[in-house]
């Protein structure tokens, strides 16, 4: 397990031994991420052996962004989806090379194109034909080729919550079947500013069920196969990212076999296509392996309530309160006395700000250390400066060290 009680303290555990968290938070006096990053290397590592087919992982940096992460994944060989000019910028930054980038996004703008194609980047995953057209017209004012995937748009629903599902027709990503002939044509007029390499789907985040992904692609593969008998030479096939994690408990082995049965049902369902598979898996690299940590400020004792008020909150977690999602909330500290009901809140003027609702919790003190589990994915990189309060600082335990990383300032690009 990458964060553990040993002798009632939360620990990371990690190949060199043990860190209580205890001692990683007197380190700052705001509230901290913590990221297990042998446990992350490890899970890339079971992501990639799970695949039986030819492909390539890239790993999708929205869902973290800190530059320790980022540099170990590049240096073990992994490759990165970015969605924005400063995601590029930190992947290369960070040290990935560009023929290991892959760029999505529905709306990129003319110079964070530019500089996806100034770089050659691996591939850039278009979502309209008005984007391919502004591709294609920048392409050749640079006067460099740019390889471009189709994304499609599958209509299938992906059982998730509504703000993260993408493959459904109402949804703004991806393109319906129906955009091909002028998707080809365009290519076909392109006079070799653009070579089209394959096409992607995603239709969500936080997919528990195989059947809609296998659904997606087998879809999807379709369409792939009409274009090589139009004459498409396709090189790739990527098939996004989008498997989950269940919150509720914390697992690996649970996590693990689902990574297995992911991993060979999409090796079955595209092994003969005979092109490079590409994932775009997030969540399920990232989130088990980071804790966000907050201090309680206040216990308040109201007649219908016990609420503890931490110094973290919606602004450093945005998920609770944006998808209603369940994260364990967890004392560094074990205690033996009997638990009690508390809601979790932090310091936020909204009454959205809560973290956990009737939490069975031993009784709390101010000054006690609440740790919030698997925030390793899209938790640092949601936070804000709500309310002006600063962005939590992160640190990074790796080979037996625990690091801290500069902290969060935007990406010049
Ligand atoms: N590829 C594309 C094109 C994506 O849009 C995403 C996620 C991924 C890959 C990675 O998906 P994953 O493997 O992490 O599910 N903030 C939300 C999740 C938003 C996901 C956005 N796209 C949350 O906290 O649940």
């Amino acid at each position: 397990m990458p964060f553990e009680y040993i002798d009632r303290q939360l620990c990371v555990t990690h190949k060199g031994g043990v860190i209580p968290l205890k001692d990683v938070v007197t380190r700052s006096p705001d509230p901290i991420y913590v990221y297990d990053l042998d446990g992350v290397m490890d899970r890339l590592e079971k992501f990639k052996g799970s695949l039986s087919v030819p492909h390539s992982v890239h790993f999708a940096l929205k869902a973290n962004n800190n530059r320790l992460i980022l540099s170990a994944m590049a240096q073990a060989g992994f490759g990165v989806d970015v969605v924005s000019g400063g995601e590029l910028q930190l992947a290369i930054d960070c040290g990935f090379s560009p023929e290991r980038i892959v760029f999505s996004g529905v709306g990129k703008t003319v110079s964070e194109i530019e500089k996806a194609i100034q770089l050659r980047i691996k591939q850039i995953n278009v979502e309209s034909p008005q984007e391919l057209k502004r591709i294609i017209a920048l392409a050749k004012k640079i006067g460099r080729s740019a390889r471009v995937a189709f994304r499609m748009n599958p209509d299938v629903h992906a059982e998730t919550h509504p703000y993260i599902t993408t493959g459904f027709r109402e949804n703004k990503f991806g393109m319906d079947r129906t955009f091909l002939p002028e998707l080809e044509s365009q290519v076909r007029e392109a006079e070799g500013a653009v070579t089209l390499v394959g096409l992607t789907v995603h239709i969500g985040s936080q997919l528990k069920q195989l059947e809609p992904m296998i659904e997606a692609i087998e879809k999807t593969k379709e369409i792939h196969n009409e274009l090589q008998s139009r004459g498409w030479d396709l090189k790739t096939f990527d098939v996004g990212g989008g498997l989950g994690i269940h919150y509720e408990d914390g697992n690996l082995a649970v996590d693990e076999k689902a990574i297995a049965q992911y991993g060979s049902a999409v090796s079955e369902a595209t092994r003969e296509m005979g092109v490079e598979i590409l994932f775009e898996p997030g969540r399920v690299i990232v989130a088990r392996f980071g804790v966000l940590i907050g201090e309680v400020q206040y216990i308040k004792e109201t007649p219908y309530k016990n609420f503890a008020i931490l110094n973290t909150g919606m602004h450093h977690i945005m998920r609770p309160c944006l998808y209603q999602a369940h994260h364990r909330l967890l004392p560094l500290t074990q205690k033996t006395v009997a638990p009690q009901l508390y809601d979790i809140v932090g310091p936020i003027c909204e009454s959205s700000d809560v973290l956990g609702k009737d939490r069975a919790l031993p009784i709390l003190e101010q000054g006690d250390f609440i740790a919030v589990a698997d925030a390793g994915a899209y938790g640092a990189v949601m936070a804000n400066a709500y309310n002006s309060h600063s962005l939590p600082k992160e640190f990074v335990v790796y080979n037996g060290v625990c690091q801290a990383t500069p902290s969060k300032v935007p990406v010049s690009f």
